[in-house]
Parts: C-alpha cells; structure tokens; sequence
C-alpha cells in the first residue's frame, strides 16, 4: 500500500548510461532525455558549467579555465564524481517538470557485461547518491534484447551485438540469462582514433575527434560492394601547422577502420563458436542482430553476414534499444525481477 503511494508520487527511471549517450526513459512516460555523456566544468568555481549536448559543443574549444570532461570510459565509470552529478542533473531534469512532492525514484540501469563487482558497486552508489531509493542493475545487452522485443524468456537462442561508442558486446540469450558472450573495447571511439591515425600517416593531417566522427557517419563503409563517395576533410597541417583541407574518398575510410571491423567479426565468430550447437541453429533460424549506434556503420551489417554465414539484422532504433529495455522492466518490474542481476549481499 505504501509501495503504491510511492510509486504514484516517484518518476521512477529506466537509464542507459553510455561512453557516448545517457538517455533517461520515466515510467508511464516514454525517453524524456538523449544526451551526450559529456561535462563541462568550470575550474574556477569547480562548479559544473553544463552537461550533455552543450558541454559537446565547447569540444575541442575551451579556455583554460573550463575542462570537458566525459565520466565513462569503454562503458565504465571513470570519474565517479562527475558520473553522480551527471545523474543527479538528469533525475532533477525529470523531476522539474512535474510539480508538487516527488519521491526518490526508482532506476533500473544497464552495465555492461564484463565488469567486475567495484564497477558494478559505482554503478549503483552514483545512482544513490544521486537520489535514487533503489537501484536494479541489468546486462546492458540482455536490455538491448529486450528493447529489440525479442522473447528473451523462450527456450531459443538468439544473438545480439551491441556496439556503441566504447565497447562492442556480443551476447547469446536463451531463457532469460547470457549463455556466452565476448566483449572487446573496439567500438565508434575506436574508428574515430582510427580514421584520425590515418589522417595523419597518409595526409600528414591533423584532425579533431569531432571531424573524424562527422566524416564517418556522413561516408564510412565497410563493404566492398559500395560506390565511390568524396568528402573533404580539415584539420591543421603537421608539417606547417596550418589549415589545411584534404578531399577524402569513402575507401579511405574503409581502409582506415577496416582493422577494427575485422577484430568485431573475429570476435563475433569466436563467440558463435563457443556457442552450443543447438543454440546456433535458432541464431542461425532468426539472424544476428545488430545494436548500438555502430551498428549503423553502413555494412557491417553485410559483412558480418558474408563472414559468418549467418543472415544480420539491424534492429529498429539501435541508439536507443537498452534504454527502451529498461524502460519495458520498469513498467512491468515485479513480473521480470528474475531478469535483473541480483542485488549483492552487502557485508
Ligand atoms: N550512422 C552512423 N554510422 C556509424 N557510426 C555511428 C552512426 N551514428 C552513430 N554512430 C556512432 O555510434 C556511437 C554512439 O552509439 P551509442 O550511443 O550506442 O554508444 P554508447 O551507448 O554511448 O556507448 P557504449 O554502449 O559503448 O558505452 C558513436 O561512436 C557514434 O559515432
Ligand atoms: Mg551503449
């Protein structure tokens, strides 16, 4: 009775907290907030300047007096600090536009899978003490599934490969738990630093991360069955420390990140190999399925398929799979507990 007194007076949160993008879903309401994970802090005051889309626009540009700061590194707190106030500036976001008493919410949250109990244990605390009154942590990947709509509770097997800013995941789900999985800290940031090394080795230019995720998304391919498009690239010359703009091709870029690519599928077979027989017909059955933001890198998903023999798949919205999954936990929590990581015993 209590609970449900709470419940109507809490906005209780479903949060994807990514190396790239935090995105907040509330319960009965739908994803209130998709932002850069990334802090502006003034050193001055030591006070946070801005977060999220704004702090991403003072990239690259700040004076002394103001450190950019992005808390999560490869899908893991690495400030905890500058992590606790982000979510505490998210929750109080949600709770300013509703008016009248609001109680601590609840948050369910994922992590990713290979992480040990202290980051785990950060997890939970920066969301405490950023106001939450409990806490309920999921696989990230098992939530991107779940976002997907797949049935994750059958007697089937699926595979789901999660690929964002700072880590690809590759989980095989049966009956509501990760069977196998491999993890590798190969993602988008690792094509951007890759197409930035290129620039410099083979144009002898200097290019910020900003630029090399822009000419990714605009030209990056990884088939080899695409046609030829150009782009021009700026940065500062590093032979005379100028402005200098190089015309690029997307065969550029593919030669750029094509070792990455190749690392995620290497991992993606070694996975399926490891995988039980009866577990890689019904993958095979219902194809790979691709989410993450990188999971829109034109081809990958044609690549994989050619590599591994099995169809792929790129879901429905991949940026914002895990928050969704979280979300359809929220709205049903006490009905799909046993798919949350059970709480550790504390003492
Ligand atoms: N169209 C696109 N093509 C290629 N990459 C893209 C595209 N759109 C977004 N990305 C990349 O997707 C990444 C962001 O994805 P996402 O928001 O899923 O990551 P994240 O959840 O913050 O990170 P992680 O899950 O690794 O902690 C960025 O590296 C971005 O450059
Ligand atoms: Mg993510």
């Amino acid at each position: 009775m209590f609970n449900k007194l709470w419940g109507k007076l809490s906005r209780d949160m479903g949060i994807d907290l990514g190396t790239a993008n935090t995105l907040v879903y509330v319960k009965d309401q739908g994803i209130i907030i998709n932002e850069p994970s990334i802090v502006a802090i003034n050193n001055r005051s030591d006070q946070i300047m801005t977060i999220g889309e704004d702090a991403k626009k003072m990239l690259g540009k700040t004076p002394g007096y103001i450190t950019i700061s992005k808390p999560l590194i490869r899908g893991i707190i690495s400030d905890f600090e500058v992590t606790e106030k982000m979510i505490k500036h998210f929750i109080n976001k949600v709770h300013q536009e509703s008016f009248g008493f609001i109680a601590r919410p609840i948050v369910v949250i994922g992590i990713p899978l290979d992480v040990t109990e202290v980051e785990r244990k950060a997890v939970e605390d920066a969301c405490k003490s950023a106001g939450a009154r409990e806490v309920h942590l999921i696989e990230q990947s098992l939530a991107a599934a779940i976002g997907a709509r797949l049935p994750v509770q059958e007697a089937s097997g699926m595979m789901i490969v999660e690929s964002g800013a700072g880590l690809t995941e590759i989980a095989v789900i049966s009956l509501g738990g990760i069977v196998t999985f491999s993890t590798l800290p190969i993602a988008g940031n690792e094509l951007d630093e890759n197409i930035i090394q290129y620039a410099r080795e083979n144009f002898n230019l200097l290019l910020g991360e900003k630029s090399a995720e822009e000419i990714k998304i605009k030209i990056a391919t990884v088939s080899s069955d695409s046609e030829k498009v150009e782009a021009t690239i700026r940065g500062r010359d590093l032979m005379s420390g100028l402005p200098k703009e190089v015309t690029v091709t997307n065969q550029h870029i593919k030669e750029a990140i094509s070792r990455s690519v190749r690392q995620i599928v290497e991992a993606i077979r070694d996975t399926i190999e490891k995988t039980p027989p009866e577990l890689v017909v019904d993958i095979y059955e219902r194809g790979i399925l691709l989410s993450g933001g990188t999971a829109m890198l034109k081809g990958l998903d044609k690549v994989i398929a050619q590599e591994i023999k099995i169809p792929v798949h790129v879901i429905n919205d991949p940026l914002t799979s895990v928050v969704r999954g979280t979300g359809i936990i929220l709205e049903d929590l006490n009905n799909l507990k046993e798919l949350l990581i059970p709480p550790t015993v504390e003492g």
